[in-house]
């Protein structure tokens, strides 16, 4: 029987704190659904996370094993998933540096991306002043995609400017050497549109979040807690009833059930507590099976060193690979 090559997927995380269910929502629940149809490749942006941590390597570093964890607790299937790290891939460096000359500096400066990052970083970048491995950043998020020559980047919205960079610098490449690179196409998912319990976007930074290792006795008391208005209907309408809307959103993303029927099911409900026990228990049962593999995996953390291990020798090959033919194509290949 002829097998037919799957193609190839590759998206990256920074390890920079715990997922929750923004993460979920916005990265995770489709990421389940591609490891059934792509050869997917998961790398822990460790050098990318320093660009803007630079100051506290260890913190970097213990985000690396909690990141991997995370994504192995929501049911990311090691045996289906090579799961790697950046720094360890050194064809990704190599290629950075190539790919250097075919980006001016004031393509960066424009990226939106990196112009609202900027920003939001304001406490580490003052006044706008900022490091070149940031600016640069998207030049090496184009090397991550192009060592293994991924098609398919599944991303946020927000890293949409990353992919069309990433296309222009293999556009450029190929154009200019050789055909090497394909060019990828982004698979964007909406992160920015899950609300954290203050009504700000669902951020660990903001302590708004609710974790995927949460407890029950945490998720009880961040529910029970969180803001509501005072008509008690279960109505889903951002504009006049945000913060139950927020609480309906958190309800459809851990029972998968639409709006309209959690509307439903809640149509005679007269308190707000009837509600908020039924989605404290909902997302329990959601956590559950999470926080079971995430025990399992923090009891046995060689297991997750060695899949890292693995992935990061199955990485390093497929980067030789495309190395020398990256050589061959800009006739520096001096074997
Ligand atoms: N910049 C991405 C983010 O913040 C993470 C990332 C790093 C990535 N390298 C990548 C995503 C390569 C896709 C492909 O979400």
């Amino acid at each position: 029987m002829k097998s037919i090559k799957k193609q190839r997927m590759l998206t990256g995380d920074r390890p920079t704190g715990n997922l929750h269910l923004g993460h979920y929502a916005g990265s995770l629940k489709s990421r389940i659904k591609m490891q059934e149809e792509y050869d997917c490749f998961i790398m822990v942006a460790d050098v990318q996370a320093l660009t803007d941590n630079f100051t506290n390597p260890e913190k970097v570093k213990k985000n690396v094993f909690e990141v991997v964890v995370d994504n192995l607790s929501a049911g990311l299937d090691p045996e289906k998933i090579t799961y790697f790290i950046q720094s360890e891939i050194s064809s990704i460096a190599e290629l950075t540096v190539f790919f250097s000359n075919l980006v001016t500096v004031s393509d960066l400066q424009r990226n939106p991306t990196v112009k609202n990052e900027i920003q939001e970083k304001g406490h580490v970048f003052k006044d706008g002043v900022v490091n070149l491995g940031f600016l640069a950043y998207p030049v090496s998020q184009s090397a991550d995609i192009a060592f293994c020559k991924a098609e398919i980047v599944p991303v946020g919205k927000d890293q949409k400017p990353m992919i069309e960079q990433a296309r222009r610098i293999y556009k450029k490449f190929n154009n200019l050497y050789d055909e090497v690179f394909p060019l990828p196409k982004g698979v964007f998912t909406e992160v920015s549109k899950l609300n954290g319990l203050d009504g700000r976007k669902m951020s660990k930074s903001l302590d708004n979040a609710i974790f995927l290792s949460d407890s029950l006795e945490v998720i009880k008391n961040k529910i029970m807690s969180s803001k509501t208005d005072t008509d008690n209907t279960i109505k889903y309408d951002t504009e006049n009833k945000p913060e139950i809307s927020n609480l309906i959103m958190y309800y459809q993303i851990v029972t998968g059930e639409p709006i309209e029927k959690i509307e439903n099911k809640f149509s005679n409900n007269t308190s707000y507590k009837i509600f908020k026990e039924d989605l404290i228990k909902k997302i329990n049962l959601f956590l559950e099976p999470m926080r079971k593999r995430k025990e399992y995996y923090i009891k046995n953390p060689d297991i997750v060193w060695s899949l890292l291990k693995i992935g990061n020798e199955r990485a390093n090959k497929e980067g030789q690979k495309t190395m020398i033919e990256v050589k061959k194509a800009m006739k520096i290949y001096y074997k």
